[in-house]
């Protein structure tokens, strides 16, 4: 069985690194192709040697540009490749423009396509990725789902004939990495220099366009996040950066240390050594789930709802809006007593990927 993996951006780097080693333990051919939506060293480059995956087989040196724009590029570059490559298995991962390019271009040219993460949704059509996700799904011939609620989603679209339950791959590389990472002191030296590493802090993300691109909301949760009464890590992805800079808004403020993107281990070692989360990543709620620290989201819903319970996340879409003194008092909770469970799996779910592609074959 020959499958050919199509990445692009941060998320799906980690996700293929489980995949990619699990594929390593068969006589199976694994090919990697890398569309190259990200090209920062900061959010792919680090990611191939961080966590030991082979280097791409094909890359396209897409980079940033309109969805259209983007997309149509990736499409008409994946073409030949895929004419070449004549894989058995296009395999997709999650939800960006390069998972709905490379499934439209496999489909078109009868090459079987499986989804990675498929069945997750958020019900905003707002959202790029929502957009993504359920075309993908629809088009694609295997959706490898990652929980039961996904499961669920598919059903409730007709998909359920092509949808198989195998955990989540986050999941399984997360826990390997945390065993590896525990009692590091040295990858805390990748957060904001100016942050005092002995007091208590949070890890912040934010990159979602619904609060970077609109400079008011930008600026309001800036200062909502730069007035927490606890040093704040802002770990700042180049849109966030692109954004501030554009609208003219100084990103350190009051609570705020900025700093770079981490590599996966250095986030790992962050979240654990935090007392908590604040984000708009999808990965990232899921991360500080499985880590054991509470995760406050910037959003209006999540995919990810297995995290609410509990309150281990607690969404707040419009952090400035609150009464004074709420967002701190969330952000700030710690984690709860509650029981988490294993909603995402047991840590085994890219063996298990690998099974049912033999399978479907
Ligand atoms: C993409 C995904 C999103 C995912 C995120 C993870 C889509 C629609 N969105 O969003 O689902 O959560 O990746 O990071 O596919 N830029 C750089 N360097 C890079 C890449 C991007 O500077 O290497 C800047 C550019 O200004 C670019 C902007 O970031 O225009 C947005 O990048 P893009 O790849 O379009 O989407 P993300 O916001 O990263």
């Amino acid at each position: 069985m020959k499958v050919l993996s199509v990445v692009g951006a941060r998320p799906q780097l980690v996700k293929l690194a489980p995949i990619a080693a699990a594929m390593g333990r068969t006589r199976h051919t694994h090919r990697i192709l890398h569309t190259g939506q990200h090209y920062d060293a900061d959010l792919s480059e680090v990611f191939f040697t961080g966590l030991g995956i082979p280097s791409p087989d094909v890359h396209l040196g897409i980079g940033s540009g309109s969805h259209g724009a983007q997309t149509g590029a990736m499409l008409s570059a994946l073409d030949p490749v895929l004419d070449a490559e004549r894989p058995d298995w296009v395999l997709v991962y999650g939800d960006t423009n390069s998972t709905i390019a490379a499934t439209l271009a496999a489909v078109k040219l009868h090459v079987p396509v499986a989804h990675l993460e498929a069945g997750l949704r958020s019900f905003n059509r707002r959202m790029p990725e929502e957009h993504n996700r359920v075309l993908t799904d629809h088009a694609a011939d295997l959706l490898l789902a990652p929980t039961a609620t996904a499961m669920q989603h598919l059903a409730e679209e007709n998909l359920a004939g092509r949808s198989v339950l195998v955990g989540d791959v986050m999941v399984d590389v997360c826990l390997r990495v945390r065993d590896q990472v525990a009692g590091s002191s040295i990858l805390l030296d990748a957060l904001p220099h100016t942050l005092d590493r002995t007091a208590p802090y949070v890890v912040a993300t934010l990159h979602r366009p619904d609060n970077t691109d609109d400079p008011e909301r930008l600026d309001a949760i800036v200062a909502a996040l730069a007035a927490l009464p606890v040093q704040v890590a802002l770990l700042a992805h180049p849109r966030l950066v692109a954004r501030a800079e554009a609208h003219r808004l100084d990103l350190r403020r009051g609570a705020l240390h900025v700093g770079r993107p981490l590599a996966y281990a250095e986030m790992v070692a962050a979240v654990l050594g935090s007392l908590g989360v604040v984000t708009d990543s999808g990965g990232l709620q899921k991360e500080a789930f499985v880590l054991g620290r509470a995760c406050t989201t910037v959003r209006p819903e999540t995919e990810w709802v297995e995290t609410l319970t509990g309150e281990w996340n607690v969404l707040t879409p419009d952090p400035h809006r609150l009464a004074d003194g709420e967002f701190a008092r969330i952000v700030t909770r710690g984690a709860p007593a509650v029981d988490r469970g294993t909603p995402y799996g047991d840590g085994a779910a890219a063996d298990r990927v690998v099974d049912v592609l033999e399978e479907w074959c």
